[in-house]
């Protein structure tokens, strides 16, 4: 091999992520044997089995060993054993926080012969991008639960663009328990991913994008990013659409191809992702990535999915596709799309009954990966 090497670091993580994370790793592997690269894998074990087994989640050496690495691949972390929270703050939020990824792109992309729930109105594809922020808002990780009534607690975090300080006390009356949890936006993060959104419009050959919002309720964090965004747009001579998210919620299930790029404070662009990438054929298929300036990281949308985990029903697709954005990220854009090329000459060309069973065929994730790696050119 005498083309250029990669370092990838790879958790598989939890529930179908080590199933759709081999499919996709002997894809990429087939690509770069192809198109002249070769990748080193560096395996981290991190999820629910060794939470389990030892009580580590993420020790801070390895993520400083990623920090030099080319990329990161992700299956899926979050398991029934365990505790909410523990496994997907502790491992997924971690890394996107710590390595500031401040943009979690999600592409809602429809492909050929997959089943879509609504028929989109302008014709049967389905193109949008969500550009999600993934650094603040609900997910800061600010809060904390009463003790007899009362919180008292710090607000101090360290983010690539800031730190932020303070605390802060609260108590209802006569003890009634509660829980707070804060939002947070700054001009810098809602200015650098409105940014991105532009540029990603612009490439795209539109002249706007749209914003998820809910100023109407929460008049201070998105009235706030309504006007950053606005002045932000402007700058890139882009228009700014904004829409209640709620509304944008209902416009969707009728309309699914009625935005171009959608940019998504980080609980938005949660569930707005989640709602597209079902509109565009499942989460089976939505690839996603977390971006930033320094080490990105490539993870389908999808969770553990505990309820087809061991079936061979998970579908590989999404994460196949993520692993295409890998490949485009490093700057192996010509493998990127013979990824992205096998996969749709898979789906164009299969027997209905070897289709994802996502899908309603047969297809496992096994076979799934096999046929798109056998078409890698
Ligand atoms: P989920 O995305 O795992 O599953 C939702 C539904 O979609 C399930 O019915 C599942 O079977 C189906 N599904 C998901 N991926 C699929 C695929 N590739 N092929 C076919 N069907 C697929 O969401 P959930 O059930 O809310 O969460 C399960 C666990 O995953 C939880 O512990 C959650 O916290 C975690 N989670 C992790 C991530 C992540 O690591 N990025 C994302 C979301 C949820
Ligand atoms: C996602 C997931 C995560 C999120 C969870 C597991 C913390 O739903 O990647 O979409 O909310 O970002
Ligand atoms: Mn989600």
């Amino acid at each position: 091999m005498t083309g250029k090497n990669y370092v990838v670091a790879r958790i598989p993580g939890d529930g179908i992520g080590p199933e759709v994370i081999g499919e996709t790793s002997r894809i990429l592997e087939a690509a770069g044997r192809k198109h002249g690269f070769s990748l080193t894998w560096a395996d981290y074990p991190f999820g629910a089995d060794h939470y389990l087994k030892t009580g580590e989640i993420l020790p801070a050496s390895a993520v400083e060993e990623m920090g030099s690495m080319d990329a990161l691949l992700l299956g899926a972390v979050g398991d029934p054993r365990v505790k909410p929270g523990i496994l997907e703050r502790g491992i997924l939020l971690t890394i996107r926080f710590h390595f500031d990824q401040y943009v979690n792109l999600r592409p809602a992309k429809s492909y050929p012969r997959v089943p879509l729930p609504v028929a989109p109105k302008g014709g049967k594809d389905l193109d949008t991008l969500v550009v999600r922020e993934n650094t603040e808002d609900f997910y800061i990780g600010i809060g904390s639960r009463t003790e007899k009534g009362s919180a008292d607690f710090s607000l101090d975090t360290k983010r690539g663009l800031y730190s932020l300080e303070g605390t802060l006390r609260g108590s209802f009356s006569g003890g009634v328990e509660g829980a707070f949890q804060l939002g947070v936006a700054s001009e810098p993060a809602v200015r650098r991913v409105v940014a991105y959104g532009c540029r990603a419009a612009k490439a795209r050959g539109e002249d706007k994008i749209t914003l998820a919002s809910k100023s109407n309720a929460l008049p201070q964090i998105y009235g706030f990013w309504e006007d950053i965004a606005q002045d932000e747009a402007a700058r890139h001579g882009m228009g700014l659409g904004i829409v209640n998210v709620d509304a944008m919620c209902y416009h969707l299930v009728r309309t699914p191809d009625l935005y171009g790029v959608v940019v998504a404070p980080n609980m938005f662009g949660d569930i707005v992702s989640d709602l597209l990438a079902g509109l565009a054929g499942g989460l089976g298929v939505a690839a996603g990535a977390d971006i930033g300036d320094g080490l990105s990281m490539f993870e389908p949308i999808h969770g553990s999915a505990p309820d087809i985990a061991g079936t061979g029903k998970a579908n590989p697709i999404a994460a196949i596709l993520t692993g295409a954005l890998l490949l485009e990220h490093i700057g192996e854009r010509t493998a990127a799309k013979a990824v992205e090329d096998s996969l749709t000459a898979f789906l164009a060309e299969s027997a209905p009954g070897d289709l994802p069973v996502e899908f309603g065929g047969q297809g496992t994730t096994r076979a799934v990966g096999e046929a798109i790696l056998k078409r890698i050119q």
